[in-house]
């Protein structure tokens, strides 16, 4: 599997953290020390807008039209439509018109999405595949809990991959956790649900999710170089989930990495979800910083508990 174009979209509104002091017991201070996060970008209703953006920029960055695109996974944990799925709403606007679907691997969802386009690459019957990761985090948390709605930020990311190059290595956790993190719909009107359900922003247990991230991330990249038979120091590039600077740190110090080595830009976005691995990758990308050849690690983490972690060549 090779990447051959890499796009990203995210919206205007720009919410610093001391916007955020005007309506919540908090601190700018409190939320870049503890999370590294300075500002978020927050959209105005219109996901699938940013989406479709995020997926004309890849294509355009990958030199392929619409009509090159042989499948289309989009990976989103929330968005406005319980149906259809958000890759055919996105897919009507970008003029796509082969198969697509939705996936929820959570903020590990674009990891996710990449070994399932490697595995159908692989079986040879699609050259191109599309990856739209979108996702509103902002719509799932409770803006009165300052736990966790400061934490999160808007933004859709894109990229495109095709067959050839090497074979990455991945390698995918789940656990049932739902306590840690969870958000609950409705049950709507249904006149047999015995459950009592009711909407329920996202809650999270930060400090378990702190540990998860970064002794999963730890080792399932220490894992994936021992299967590779590759020296932790040869990696050229970590791309981590980004939800906290800290995590991020936590992991480097573990893996004895110069600093360089783990870019980051959750200080501008917050955490993303999903998007947030290639937003990343997609900066990289179009700064020139990533360079044919060149090893990268990508490691994320979310609600499940979920992880997703991958070796592959640039
Ligand atoms: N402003 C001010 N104070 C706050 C805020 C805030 N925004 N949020 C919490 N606090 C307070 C708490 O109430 C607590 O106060 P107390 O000591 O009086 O009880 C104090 O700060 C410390 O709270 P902790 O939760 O212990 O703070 P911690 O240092 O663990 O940082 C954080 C919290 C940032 C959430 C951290 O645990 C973390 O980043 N965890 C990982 C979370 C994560 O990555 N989630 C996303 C992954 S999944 C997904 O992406 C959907």
């Amino acid at each position: 599997m090779q990447f051959i174009g890499t796009g990203s979209a995210t919206p205007e509104l720009i919410i610093k953290n001391t916007e955020l002091e005007r309506f919540l017991d908090t601190s700018d201070e409190w939320i870049r020390t503890r999370t590294g996060i300075e500002e978020r970008r927050i959209h105005d209703g219109n996901l699938e807008g940013l989406a479709a953006e995020a997926a004309r920029r890849a294509m355009e960055n990958a030199g392929l039209s619409v009509s090159d695109i042989d499948f289309f996974i989009c990976s989103t944990v929330y968005n406005r439509f319980m149906t259809p799925a958000l890759s055919c709403v996105i897919q009507g606007l970008i003029g796509a018109g082969c198969p697509c679907l939705d996936i929820n691997g959570a903020c590990a969802g674009f990891v996710y999405a990449l070994e399932m386009a490697d595995a159908y690459l692989a079986r040879g019957h699609y050259q191109n595949i599309l990856i739209v990761c979108a996702e509103e985090p902002t719509r799932m948390a409770d803006w009165t809990n300052r736990a966790t709605c400061v934490l999160f930020g808007d933004a859709a990311a894109a990229c495109v991959v095709t067959k050839g190059g090497r074979d990455p290595l991945f390698r995918m956790h789940t656990a049932s956790n739902p306590e840690v993190l969870h958000g609950y719909n409705t049950a709507g009107n249904c006149p047999y649900d015995k459950s009592g359900r009711v909407y329920e922003p996202m809650t999270m247990n930060g400090q378990e999710v702190y540990k998860f991230a970064v002794s999963s991330a730890t080792e399932d990249i220490r894992a994936l170089c021992e299967t590779a038979g590759l020296a932790i120091d040869h990696i050229d590039h970590f791309i981590l989930h980004q939800a906290n600077l800290r995590i991020l740190e936590a992991v480097r110090t573990r893996l004895h990495q110069p600093v360089e080595k783990f870019p980051h830009n959750l200080e501008h976005y917050g955490n993303t979800s999903s998007a947030s691995v290639p937003l990343l990758l997609d900066e990289l990308n179009r700064a020139g910083v990533l360079k044919r050849g060149e090893t990268i690690a990508m490691s994320a983490f979310g609600a499940g508990l979920t992880t997703g972690a991958c070796l592959l060549t640039w």
